[in-house]
C-alpha cells in the first residue's frame, strides 16, 4: 500500500531526541506537604518547560489501568461499530469518533466530560459497557487534580475528553501521529499507555518526554500562557508513531468558558511588563486559531 508521508526532513528518527543530562524533565510530587514548595516547582516547570509530570497525584493506578482498557477495547471494535458514535459529517460539532487519515492508522474520539450540562451521551461509546462508569470515575479524579493545579483559574472551566489511537506505522520516520502544535485550551492532563512517543520542543530541539507510568503529564495551553502574560510556556509538542506497536493516549483538555474574555492578569503586568495579548473571548480565539491548527494537524 502506498504510504502517506509527512514533509519532514531529515527523517524523524535521525534526530537525537534524548534530553541532555544537564536538564531533567520536571517531576512534581504532589504528596509533598510543603504547599509553597510544590507551587514554586509547578511555576518553575511551567515557565521553563510548559510541561511537567505529577506523581502521587491521587488517581488510583487501578483506575488508570481500567481507563486504558476500556479505551483500547473501544478502538479495537470493528469500524462499523465505532461509527455509532461518529462525529456528524459537515458539522461544526467537535464531539464524536473520527478517522484521521485514509490509511486508517490514526483515529480519535472527543466527547465532553464536564460540566454535566455539556455532556451528550450520544457521543460516548456504549461498547465496552463499562466505558461510561470508568470514564465518569476518572472524570471526578481528573477534575480534582486539575483544580489542585489550577487553583482559582479552573473556576467555571469545562472539560473535554480526548482519546488518541495510533496504529503501528511501517514508516514512523516519515509519518507523525500528531504534528507540532500548542494546545489552544487552558491546561491539558495526558496519560499515555505503554508506548510513548510524545516530544517537546525546547531550545531549538525536539526532546523525548521521560515518562514514568502512571504519572500524569500536564501541558500548559495557550490560554494560561496568555493569562500569565507569556510567563508560562505554551509548549510546542508532537507525537510520533511506532513501527510495531499501537500507541494510545487518554487526554483531558481543561478550557475556559467560551464567553470568557482571556487576557493577561493585571497583577502580572506592570509598566515594565505591559500586557502582551489583546483581550479575546475563548470562542473568538478558537474561531481564529482552530482552523489553522486542524490544517496543521491533519494536513
Ligand atoms: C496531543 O498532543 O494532543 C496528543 C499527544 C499524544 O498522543 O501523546
Ligand atoms: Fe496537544
Amino acid at each position: 500500500m502506498e504510504v502517506e508521508r509527512d514533509q519532514h526532513k531529515p527523517p524523524l528518527s535521525l534526530q537525537n531526541n534524548k534530553i541532555p543530562s544537564s536538564q531533567n524533565f520536571p517531576v512534581v510530587d504532589l504528596s509533598n506537604t510543603n504547599g509553597e514548595l510544590v507551587a514554586r516547582k509547578v511555576a518553575k516547570a511551567s515557565e521553563e518547560w510548559g510541561i511537567f509530570q505529577v506523581v502521587n497525584h491521587g488517581i488510583p493506578t487501578e483506575l488508570i489501568r481500567r481507563l486504558h482498557k476500556v479505551d483500547t477495547q473501544f478502538f479495537e471494535l470493528p469500524e462499523s461499530k465505532k461509527e455509532a458514535v461518529a462525529k456528524p459529517a459537515n458539522s461544526k460539532e467537535i464531539q464524536g469518533y473520527e478517522m484521521d487519515d485514509v490509511q486508517g492508522r490514526r483515529s480519535h474520539i472527543f466527547h465532553n466530560l464536564y460540566p454535566s450540562s455539556s455532556v451528550n451521551y450520544a457521543f460516548w461509546p456504549k461498547n465496552p459497557p463499562e466505558y461510561r462508569e470508568v470514564t465518569e470515575e476518572f472524570a471526578k479524579h481528573a477534575k480534582q487534580l486539575a483544580e489542585e493545579i489550577l487553583g482559582l483559574l479552573s473556576e467555571g472551566a469545562g472539560y473535554l475528553m480526548k482519546i488518541n489511537y495510533y496504529r503501528p506505522c511501517p514508516e514512523p520516520d516519515w509519518v507523525m501521529g500528531i504534528k507540532a502544535h500548542t494546545d489552544f485550551n487552558g491546561l491539558t492532563l495526558l496519560i499515555p499507555i505503554e508506548i510513548f512517543g510524545l516530544q517537546v520542543f525546547k531550545e531549538d530541539r525536539w526532546l523525548d518526554v521521560d515518562y514514568i507510568y502512571p504519572a500524569v503529564i500536564i501541558i500548559i495551553g495557550d490560554q494560561i500562557m496568555k493569562m500569565s502574560n507569556g510567563r508560562y510556556n505554551n509548549v510546542l509538542h508532537r507525537a510520533l508513531m511506532d513501527k510495531k506497536k499501537t500507541r494510545m493516549s487518554s487526554v483531558v483538555h481543561i478550557k475556559p468558558p467560551y464567553d470568557m474574555v482571556v487576557k493577561p492578569f493585571p497583577e502580572l503586568t506592570s509598566g515594565d511588563n505591559p500586557p502582551k495579548f489583546e483581550p479575546l473571548t475563548y470562542q473568538d480565539y478558537i474561531d481564529i486559531e482552530v482552523p489553522k491548527l486542524s490544517r496543521l494537524i491533519k494536513n
